[in-house]
C-alpha cells in the first residue's frame, strides 16, 4: 500500500496527466478497485477504463429516487459496455423505519443529510469495505466551494482505517465540463437524456432540477437549501478538508 508521502507525490506528478493515465495508475495501485457511477457524465470514466481493462468493476447507488431517464441510462451503459454492474440498494429495514417515521419528502422540511445517509452513504460504505481503491467522477469545476482541492489521487480519510487504508482516485478532477462533453461527443459515448433538457448535475429526481443558462450546475441540486456547501456525504472528505 502506498504511504501518504507517496500518495502526495503521485498526486502532484499526475495532476496534469490525461484521465486515462490516472485510471491506469489506479488499476496498478489498488488490488480491488471499482468505479462509482452516478448515471451522469461520469460515464466517461467507464469509457476510459473499458479501453484499458475488460472486467472493470462498476457500482451505482440506487437510492430508489432516481429519474426514470437515469434508470434507463444505467441499463444502457450496462449493455453498451457489457458490465456486471453492481446496483446497490439501501438497507430495507433502515429505509422502511425512516420513511414510516418521516415520510417520503422529509428532506424538503429538514435537510437532505438523513435521507442521503440512508439511501446513499450506508450502501456506499458497505461497498467500500471490500475495496482498497475507488474511482469517482468528481471535478473541481463542479463546486468551487467544496471541490477546488480535489486531488487526482488521495487517501480517502473518511473511509480509511489504520488497518485498511482506502485510495480514492478522481481522474476528472482537473477536467472542465467542456472537456468532458468534448470527449462524450468525440467518442460517441452514451449519455443521460436529461442532459438534453437542461440538467447538468444529476442526482435524485426530487432533489435535482434543470438550471437556466448562466446558473451554476450545483444550483440545480437541493436548491431549497441556503447552504453553499452542497455535498451529500459521499465525498465528506471535501467538507472535512475545508473545516
Ligand atoms: S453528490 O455527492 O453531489 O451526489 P455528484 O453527483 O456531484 O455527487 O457526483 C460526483 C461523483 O460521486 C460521481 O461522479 C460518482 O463517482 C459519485 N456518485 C454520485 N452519486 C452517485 C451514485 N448514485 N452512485 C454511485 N456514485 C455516485
Ligand atoms: Fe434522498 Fe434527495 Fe439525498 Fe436522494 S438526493 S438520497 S432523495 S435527500
Amino acid at each position: 500500500m502506498l504511504t501518504v508521502d507517496e500518495i502526495n507525490r503521485l498526486a502532484a506528478e499526475y495532476a496534469q496527466k490525461h484521465p486515462k493515465e490516472i485510471i491506469a495508475l489506479a488499476l496498478e495501485s489498488a488490488q480491488s478497485l471499482a468505479i462509482s457511477f452516478s448515471g451522469a457524465e461520469d460515464v466517461v470514466l467507464i469509457d476510459l477504463a473499458a479501453k484499458l481493462k475488460k472486467d472493470i468493476h462498476v457500482f451505482t447507488l440506487d437510492t430508489g429516487r432516481l429519474h426514470a431517464e437515469t434508470y434507463a441510462f444505467i441499463d444502457q451503459v450496462r449493455e453498451h459496455y457489457g458490465l456486471a454492474l453492481d446496483v446497490l440498494s439501501p438497507d430495507p429495514a433502515k429505509l422502511e423505519a425512516y420513511v414510516k417515521d418521516k415520510g417520503l419528502y422529509d428532506f424538503y422540511n429538514s435537510d437532505h443529510h438523513e435521507c442521503c445517509g440512508i439511501r446513499k452513504l450506508e450502501p456506499l460504505k458497505r461497498r467500500l469495505k471490500n475495496l482498497d481503491g475507488w474511482i469517482t467522477g468528481q471535478r473541481k469545476d463542479q463546486s468551487p466551494s467544496t471541490r477546488n482541492d480535489v486531488a487526482v489521487i488521495e487517501l480517502d480519510s473518511s473511509n480509511s482505517t489504520v488497518d485498511k487504508p482506502l485510495l480514492k482516485f478522481n481522474p476528472l478532477a482537473n477536467w472542465s465540463s467542456k472537456q468532458v462533453w468534448e470527449y462524450i461527443r468525440m467518442f460517441d459515448v452514451p449519455y443521460n437524456s436529461l442532459h438534453d433538457r437542461g440538467y447538468i448535475s444529476i442526482g435524485c429526481e426530487p432533489c435535482t432540477k434543470a438550471v437556466n443558462p448562466g446558473q451554476h450546475e450545483r444550483e440545480g441540486r437541493w436548491w431549497w437549501e441556503e447552504q453553499t456547501a452542497k455535498e451529500c456525504g459521499l465525498h465528506e472528505g471535501n467538507i472535512i478538508a475545508k473545516d
